[in-house]
């Protein structure tokens, strides 16, 4: 995967964040959302460029789930599973998404790269827990009922 796809929008971010450690983040939101996932050439060339150690920016990476260095599907399924969404039941809708939706487990991608699912920590959605996102749409108030009919849109979607 090779970092041209990012390189006019890096240096964009450069001008924009003169401090080289704030401008990391978005590099690599860039990276993730252009290149589909992160590559050792990605990380070099930030380290480089940022003046920062390889350390640092693989610190940064393994932080945040958002960034991967494998492939995410399409629609990527990020379910909350911190403690507010946890008591309203949460674990039953990733069990639906997971078992009865995309016969996938957390973490893995089906197989065409259509769908990726992952567990993560809260989203800041708390407020209409359970909460899950797919890629940048917001679903909340969910029930496993409601989580399988979302993905079964989304299924559909992907065969259109
Ligand atoms: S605890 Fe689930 S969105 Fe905040």
């Amino acid at each position: 995967m090779s970092i041209k796809k990012c390189r006019q929008e890096f240096e964009k971010i450069f001008k924009k964040y003169p401090d080289k450690t704030q401008a990391l983040l978005p590099c690599l939101y860039v990276a993730q959302e252009k290149c589909g996932c992160l590559t050792e050439e990605i990380v070099s060339f930030l380290a480089q460029r940022l003046d920062l150690p390889k350390v640092e920016v693989y610190s940064v990476i393994t932080f945040y789930s958002m960034f991967s260095f494998e492939k995410k599907g399409k629609f990527v399924i990020r379910i909350c599973m911190s403690l507010p969404c946890y008591l309203r039941g949460s674990r039953e809708i990733l069990e639906a998404v997971v078992e009865e939706a995309l016969c996938i487990k957390p973490n893995q991608s089906t197989e065409a790269k259509k769908f990726t699912i992952e567990p993560v920590s809260c989203l800041g959605l708390c407020d209409i827990a359970p909460a899950m996102m797919i890629n940048k749409k917001i679903y909340g108030n969910l029930t496993p009922q409601k989580a399988r009919e979302i993905i079964r849109r989304y299924k559909q979607e992907k065969d259109k």
